[in-house]
């Protein structure tokens, strides 16, 4: 099919480029014309069948680029991946502030508002279908009013992890289609089963936008309660956060699947904590009867405090005569470079309050070499896979502790598991029932 994606940034050029992969005409358009180009995706992304980097894909893609016109002229369909971002102060990297906010429209109505105008210009009807993350009732109130006849609104927003995100388009759980033209919602549906054969849910666009933002503040939920078992864990001599989440990952039927069921960090990224905040901010506007949303993010700032806690009791035990502190992995969460939204930079700020120097350093994020030079407290914030197997950069005669419970032992470092008891029993790794150890990723 002749396709369009308006909006080439984290979301919309790695699902253009999967379109592509599978055999659609796609074009694509960006008010940045740098985003235009296949020399070299920024971000950390793997390939549908696992390859490290999509960006030989891409250089090697039929993908093309247009003008807005050129794009919407060419296209059956057209999805808008356009950015609806939050300021700074409402993504989860510093403390909740005592006020919310709704998340900014303004690029998602000017981009809807200007391929209206375009597809008037064509006269044809065209099926425009919207990614980008809302609250419910912002389609209604701010999108509709801007659209003509010839537009055939459709809500479609995915539920895809960065760095995963070709491989989560063509093998989702299932396709959430918020619905008010059924002919356009029958071409879409056409457009899918090219790609694969997951349930095509239809309802009403008010419902999609909730049902899309539920989902990721489900997942923030999850973290926050695998977490406070881990502080638990960490408390009561015998106790292990492993072996516990390892039981209740196991409870398929009468309790969840054993994603994101892990004690470690809090949940990060650009859309868990952000949507959250939104919510919390819905939930005021509602007048709801409890401020679910304001919990689960205020249950994460706790949790990290008690982090910093932690890591101010080792500093003291071990008298170290400066205030620095360094922070290992700054990224959101394993394997990526992308800091938003991370709970390590919320830990910094917190520590940074208490009168402390986080000096962070990541080597999926930073060039240049390690900075870590005294003995000090270390604190392993992201758990990038080969973290566990590289030689780290700790300071001989430091304290590192780790939430994630899989740095070795080693003589010349104290290693501190968080989320083991005093009076440890040895970990060993829990199975799931086919034998494989619980799948464990973030958003
Ligand atoms: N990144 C994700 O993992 C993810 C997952 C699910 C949903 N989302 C949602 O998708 C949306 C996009 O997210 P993103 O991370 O790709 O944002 P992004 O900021 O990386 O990319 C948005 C792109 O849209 C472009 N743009 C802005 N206005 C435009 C216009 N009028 N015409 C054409 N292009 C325009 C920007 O230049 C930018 O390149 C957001 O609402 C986000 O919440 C993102």
């Amino acid at each position: 099919m002749k396709i369009g994606m308006i909006g080439l940034g984290k979301l919309g050029m790695p699902v253009a480029l999967a379109m592509s992969l599978k055999g659609h005409d796609v074009m694509g358009y960006d008010v940045d014309s740098r985003k235009m180009q296949k020399t070299r995706f920024p971000h950390q992304e793997v390939g549908p069948n696992g390859e490290p980097s999509i960006n030989l894909l891409l250089r090697d893609s039929n993908l093309r680029f247009g003008s807005l016109a050129e794009v919407v002229h060419h296209a059956e369909i057209i999805f808008v991946a356009v950015q609806t971002p939050h300021q700074p102060r409402y993504e989860g990297v510093t403390p909740l502030p005592p006020e919310r906010r709704d998340f900014d429209y303004q690029h998602l109505v000017e981009a809807v508002r200007s391929v209206a105008q375009a597809i008037e210009a064509v006269d044809e009807d065209k099926v425009v279908i919207v990614i980008s993350t809302v609250l419910p009732g912002t389609t209604r109130r701010e999108i509709l009013p801007r659209i003509n006849h010839r537009v055939k609104l459709c809500y479609n927003p995915f539920f895809i992890a960065m760095g995963t995100t070709i491989r989560d388009f063509l093998n989702p759980e299932f396709v959430l289609f918020g619905v008010r033209d059924d002919e356009a919602a029958a071409k879409a549906e056409e457009f899918y089963r090219t790609l694969h054969d997951r349930p095509f849910y239809r309802t009403s666009i008010e419902n999609a936008e909730l049902i899309k933002v539920a989902y990721n503040t489900f997942i923030s939920m999850k973290i926050s309660f695998a977490n406070t078992l881990m502080e638990i864990c960490h408390k009561v001599p015998g106790c292990d956060v492993d072996q516990v989440t390892g039981a209740l990952s196991l409870a398929t039927t009468r309790l969840l699947g054993p994603q994101y069921m892990r004690g470690g960090m809090g949940d990060g990224g650009g859309c868990h904590p952000r949507d959250n905040i939104a919510l919390s901010w819905l939930a005021q506007n509602l007048g709801l009867s409890y401020d679910w949303f304001e919990n689960v993010m205020l249950c994460r700032e706790r949790q990290t405090e008690w982090l910093a806690d932690l890591i101010e009791e080792h500093h003291q035990r071990r008298g170290y005569p400066h205030r620095t502190v360094g922070i290992y992995g700054r990224a959101f969460k394993a394997g990526t470079n992308l800091t938003v939204g991370s709970p390590a930079t919320l830990l910094a700020n917190i520590l940074l309050e208490r009168g402390f120097e986080a000096q962070m350093y990541d080597p999926y994020v930073d060039e240049g070499p390690c900075p870590f030079n005294r003995k000090g407290v270390y604190f392993v914030a992201t758990n990038h896979p080969d973290f566990a197997r590289e030689s780290w950069p700790f300071v001989a005669g430091s304290v590192v502790l780790d939430p994630w419970r899989y740095i070795a032992p080693r003589a010349d470092i104290e290693v501190i598991p968080v989320g083991i008891g005093p009076d440890r029993i040895p970990v060993s790794p829990v199975f799931t029932l086919d034998g494989k150890t619980p799948a464990f990723a973030s958003g």
